[in-house]
């Protein structure tokens, strides 16, 4: 992807569980093409992501607050899969489908119940 040059602010709702750390706030720079899910691990934010990123589950499911015209748009399979995930809000999207296309800024809401979606998930 491209050059780290694009804000993106991530609000995490369970810093804790996603970090180890108590900080909420994290303001990043992503790359062009880069997709949200992998910016977040990047820096050490573990968003759920079941399936590895393939949009095969519903757990790296956030909320594009601010930005929504500078990610990519949703496809039918992200729509068809976002769906089912808990929570659901007009802004939703799944981070591993989410790339970076224009300059920014870009905040992304990270729901507390992320790390949770997993278990509640019946295998
Ligand atoms: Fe599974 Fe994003 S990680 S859909």
């Amino acid at each position: 992807h491209g050059p780290p040059i694009v804000p993106v602010k991530f609000i995490l709702e369970d810093p804790e569980g996603l970090t180890s750390t108590e900080q909420s706030e994290w303001d990043l720079m992503g790359g062009e093409g880069e997709n949200l899910l992998e910016l977040a691990i990047e820096h050490g934010i573990n968003i759920e992501h079941a399936c590895g990123g393939v949009c095969a589950c519903s757990t790296c499911h956030v909320y594009v607050e601010q930005g929504m015209d500078q990610v990519s748009e949703s496809d039918d399979d992200e729509e068809d899969r976002v769906e089912e995930a808990p929570g659901l809000q007009v802004n939703s999207r799944l981070a591993c489908q989410c790339k970076i296309e224009g300059k920014g800024p870009i905040t992304v809401h990270v729901p507390a119940w992320n790390r949770n979606a997993v278990k509640e998930v019946p295998h």
